[in-house]
């Protein structure tokens, strides 16, 4: 499945996922490292923030509590956040776009 990332600056590309990775490792093994994802998914560190495309956020697994709590902790939050590495990219995400958050 295919998905599109698109950068603080704005540029966009698709990168072909490989099945079990979550977004997070998709987006930072496709070599966005302004993806920091300091603490390698484990939930505890919110620098893997992305903003998910509308359309896709009913497909996504429900927002659980820690990663609600380091959500508020940005000061970018909106209502299409999530962690990025606690979605797992299953093939019904298939053309979903994320857009990194800004830097907090
Ligand atoms: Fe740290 Fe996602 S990588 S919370």
């Amino acid at each position: 499945p295919k998905l599109t990332v698109v950068t603080r600056s704005g540029d966009e590309s698709t990168v072909d996922v490989a099945d079990g990775l979550t977004v997070m490792e998709a987006i930072r093994d496709n070599g966005f490292d302004e993806l920091l994802a300091l603490c390698g998914g484990c939930c505890s560190c919110a620098t893997c923030h992305v903003h998910v495309d509308p359309a896709y956020k009913d497909k996504l697994p429900e927002l659980g509590q820690d990663e609600d709590d380091l959500l508020d902790s940005s000061d970018h939050r909106d209502e299409n956040s999530r962690l990025s590495c606690q979605i797992p990219f299953t093939p019904e995400l298939d053309g979903m776009k994320v857009t990194i958050a800004e830097e907090d």
